[in-house]
């Protein structure tokens, strides 16, 4: 798999190049809207017992919204630095940009990926998809299972697509770049394994929570979302 620490001095190197399409695109909309913190489909509570509700409530209403407020405040002192034509400023703004961008980035994939309705197995294309790069559906649980165990501190794990190779990939990332922008992979689905995310049920068992969490896989939406990345 792919490990993000080793791509992202390059990717910083390679601005311009589509590899980094996520940071130019958190560069452009520093110039729009503020950004939302998405509604949830389902309750807090609708992935129990697999998350329980207490995490839901918190990883949602509190974390993720902290990510959105303060990308909404790093874009606004961002547009001000750029006014003023102060490139220092501007420079010393993207640790915050990639972080709570990266964080606003992933929490939204990672909440579509999840459903009251979801486990089971994926269906159609998607399903052929893995079978073929990974040999069965099994076997890639497997794989991004240890993977995303394996992430040391904060992180996630992905499964992704490689546009350029036409297949998919499993990607685990312990530091704050976000996956397209540093591996060129698109997020088609990600488990976030920062504390937050499993503590308060699983304690400091992450297998256990990891294990768990393929009950509530949304296929559809990982299926919604490759076939959005193949376009
Ligand atoms: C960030 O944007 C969202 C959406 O407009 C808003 O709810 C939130 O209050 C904003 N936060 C700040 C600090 O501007
Ligand atoms: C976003 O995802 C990337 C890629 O997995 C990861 O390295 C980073 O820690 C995540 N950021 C947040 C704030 O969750
Ligand atoms: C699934 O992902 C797509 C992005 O491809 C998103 O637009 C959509 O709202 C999601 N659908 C569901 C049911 O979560
Ligand atoms: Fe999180």
């Amino acid at each position: 798999f792919i490990n993000c620490a080793l791509v992202s001095h390059f990717c910083w190197h390679m601005l311009k190049t589509r590899k980094c399409i996520l940071k130019k695109k958190i560069l452009v909309s520093a110039s729009r809207q503020k950004h939302t913190l998405p509604d949830l489909t389902y309750d807090y509570g609708a992935l129990e017992p697999h998350i329980c509700a207490e995490i839901m409530q918190l990883h949602h209403s509190k974390h993720h919204a902290t990510y959105v407020n303060n990308l909404n405040v790093t874009e606004e002192k961002y547009k001000e630095a750029l006014a003023k034509g102060d490139v220092t400023a501007q420079v010393a703004l993207q640790p915050a940009l990639k972080f709570n961008g990266g964080g606003h980035i992933n929490h939204t994939i990672f909440w579509t990926n999840l459903s009251p309705n979801g486990g089971g197995e994926p269906q159609g294309e998607l399903m052929e998809a893995i079978k073929r790069d990974f040999g069965s559906f099994q076997t890639m649980k497997e794989k991004m299972s240890a993977a995303t165990v394996a992430v040391q501190g904060s992180g996630w794990g992905w499964l992704g697509y490689d546009k350029d190779g036409g297949r998919l990939r499993i990607a685990a990332c312990a530091n704050q770049d976000p996956l397209q922008g540093t591996t060129g992979l698109i997020p088609l689905l990600g488990i976030d394994v920062w504390e937050h995310a499993y503590y308060l049920q699983y304690k400091n068992v992450r297998p256990d929570y990891v294990k768990a969490i393929w009950n509530a896989i949304n296929w559809d939406n990982v299926s919604e979302r490759l076939q959005a990345a193949k376009m």
